[in-house]
């Protein structure tokens, strides 16, 4: 085996020779003539000059030598549906995608933007998109109207994919009514609606507008559409994610780095091969489920798994904490990757349901999104037995920044660290203020990257290059540096700890939400004269929101008032953003400590709420404002 460290060493140093062999991994339709151009920095354009496919590298190239072969299975224990497509039937989904959409007047560079559950035709979508050079904005699913109608109107789709209905833990969500009302807050109207009808809630189908994926997927079935060959640089989607401001970022990214990139990491980082089966529990709508459940598998040739459900629901839609463990067993699935949050969950369980099924098939489990804590992590290591790895990454990265490269070298991992840097990720740890590095072991500062970025990292915000620069790549003084907006330190090892987040961003279960979007939310509401959310841990779902509210009137706000308003407060929160973003407690206070110059104390309440120090205070306005909320939570 080769050792991680020259591995690493040589991305770094001698980067674009790193890069060039890595490129190999997919096939091109004409070869770069750069590999990279970072003349304007912070942008990085790799592979300049290539032209590739991303659906082509996912499918196509993959037909002779696999076409019988699975390529996607899907399983849902919401609708106790399970199907495996070949790549050979993908190819045909695709296909019939592709012609409805391009006879929707969809073409290369428009957005389509997908709003769909965890089934096969949204990843038909998505490959559908790639195919044509359609840019895709999938967003999640368990999102509602109101973040729904703002990332239409920054998207500007063309054409919207979406479905009848979601469905969680039994329940049945309607999507369309949530589009409907979407578009209808949208100053921008797309042309055309494409929905799959799974039969689960009637849809009322606007005239001319709306039609449905079986039909037209009929009308197409022997479609033959051709790969659309774009630059290495044109884009291929954006994604949308939560920052300091209200306004959700457009993630967007690039074809021919992301495709390299996420090609590189399925031998590298996850030690996958070709004919295997991996099995990836995230949703399509987050950036884990773009790279690892529909074009990192599917690019190295393996079967991937998407799933519908909860971890804890069986086929026959009857309770089953090993729903999971079962379908290693059967799909043999050797890399799996998935959320501290939904370990968590599992722990609740009778653990013989670990010993329960046949996983020597199992080489590795991956958790990212959230801090893994250590008894999670030692719980599922023992219990899967096999290596638990951690890894660290963001929407913005694409792909893990921080983990062990179990296909290079098998580290050892640390508990609660995710690892050393990844190759091509040149990732220091900064005193926030002065900017300096710190290289004292366990010195706290904010984790940073230093360009020029590797292949997949993001390539701007979508339309907004300057809100790139200035949000991402400004933030230390003196340097143009990369902040991730997370707290670090590096122990003596070279191993990095992640301690939280420097913004206002909340990591909910694993899902990152921007504590300004459920404020503006709540303020709405006519009796909320002030808010402030803050994210407060919790043993289950690592973070939940806490909101605090000045009502406008307090008269009547004691008592069944305060209950009332609370939960209308959360209800609001739940239609305009999603049930995921919904405050699990609202208090109601008579100010909120903020400093002279008016800027909200988030990080203090935050450290009370938790029980913590509130730091320093020197620059509070009214300190009795942070008293009070102290007296409020006193048990
Ligand atoms: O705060 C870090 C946390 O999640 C953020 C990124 O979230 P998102 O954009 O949704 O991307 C998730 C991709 C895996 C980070 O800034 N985070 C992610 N992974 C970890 C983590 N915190 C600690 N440990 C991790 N492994």
């Amino acid at each position: 085996m080769r050792s991680y460290s020259d591995f690493y060493r040589r991305s770094v140093d001698d980067s674009e020779a790193f890069w060039a062999e890595q490129a190999r991994l997919i096939d091109w339709q004409t070869p770069p003539e750069q590999i990279l151009d970072a003349s304007r920095p912070p942008f990085a354009r790799w592979f300049v000059g290539g032209t590739t496919n991303l659906c082509h590298n996912a499918i196509d190239r993959h037909l002779d030598a696999r076409g019988d072969q699975p390529a996607l299975i899907c399983v849902s224990t919401e609708t106790g549906l399970e199907r495996s497509y070949s790549f050979r039937e993908l190819h045909a989904e695709v296909q019939r995608t592709a012609a409805s959409l391009l006879a929707l007047g969809v073409k290369r560079g428009d957005r389509v933007l997908i709003y769909m559950p965890m089934i096969a035709e949204a990843t038909f979508a998505m490959l559908a998109c790639a195919r044509i050079g359609a840019v895709h904005c999938v967003v999640f699913g368990g999102f509602a109207s109101g973040s729904l109608a703002s990332r239409i109107e920054d998207a500007e789709p063309t054409v919207i994919v979406s479905a009848d209905a979601g469905s969680r833990g039994g329940k049945v969500l309607a999507y369309k009514p949530l589009l409907d009302e979407a578009i209808r807050l949208s100053k921008h109207k797309p042309a055309a609606v494409l929905l799959a009808d799974r039969g689960l809630a009637a849809m009322d189908l606007v005239a001319g507008r709306d039609h449905l994926m079986r039909d037209l997927a009929t009308q197409h079935r022997d479609a033959l559409v051709p790969c659309a060959w774009l630059e290495s640089t044109e884009i291929s989607y954006t994604i949308y994610t939560s920052g300091t401001t209200g306004k959700p970022k457009g993630v967007q990214r690039d074809t021919g780095g992301y495709a390299v990139a996420l090609a590189a990491s399925m031998p590298h980082i996850f030690d996958a091969r070709a004919g295997e089966t991996y099995f990836c529990t995230s949703d399509i709508g987050w950036v884990v489920g773009h790279s690892y459940i529909v074009y990192g598998p599917l690019i190295a040739g393996m079967a991937t798994i998407l799933y519908e459900g909860l971890p804890t629901q069986g086929l026959d839609r009857q309770p089953d904490g090993g729903i999971w463990w079962q379908l290693v067993e059967k799909y043999k699935v050797t890399v799996m990757f998935s959320a501290p949050t939904a370990v968590r969950v599992l722990k609740k369980q009778d653990p013989a349901l670990l010993k329960k099924y046949d996983l020597s098939s199992l080489r590795a489990l991956f958790l990212a999104g959230e801090p893994l804590d250590e008894p999670t992590g030692r719980w599922i290591g023992e219990g899967l037995g096999v290596p638990i790895i951690d890894n660290y990454w963001q929407t913005e990265s694409g792909w893990p920044i921080i983990t062990i490269a179990n296909g290079v070298e098998k580290k050892p991992g640390k508990l609660g660290s995710p690892g050393v840097p990844m190759y091509g990720w040149r990732v220091k740890i900064l005193d926030e203020s002065t900017g300096e590095e710190l290289t004292t072991p366990n010195e706290k500062g904010v984790v940073v990257i230093e360009g020029p970025t590797p292949p997949g990292f993001m390539q701007t915000i979508w339309r907004d290059d300057a809100r790139f620069v200035n949000t991402y790549w400004k933030t230390v003084p003196g340097k143009m540096v990369y902040s991730t907006f997370d707290w670090g330190i590096r122990d003596a090892d070279g191993y990095f700890f992640i301690l939280g987040r420097t913004d206002d961003v909340i990591n909910v279960a694993g899902h990152r939400l921007g504590t300004r979007e459920i404020e503006e939310a709540i303020s709405g509401h006519g009796n909320v004269a002030e808010v402030a959310v803050v994210g407060v841990a919790d043993a289950l779902k690592g973070q939940v929101a806490v909101a605090f509210v000045v009502p406008r009137n307090a008269d009547g706000v004691d008592g069944a008032g305060a209950l009332a308003l609370e939960g209308q407060i959360m209800q609001r929160v739940a239609e305009q953003l999603g049930a995921l973003a919904r405050p699990a407690r609202v208090h109601f206070v008579t100010g909120l400590p903020k400093t002279r110059s008016g800027k909200l104390l988030r990080r203090a309440i935050q450290a009370v709420c938790e029980g913590r120090d509130a730091g320093d205070l020197t620059t509070i306005d009214d300190p009795a404002t942070l008293q009070r909320i102290r007296q409020l939570l006193r048990p």
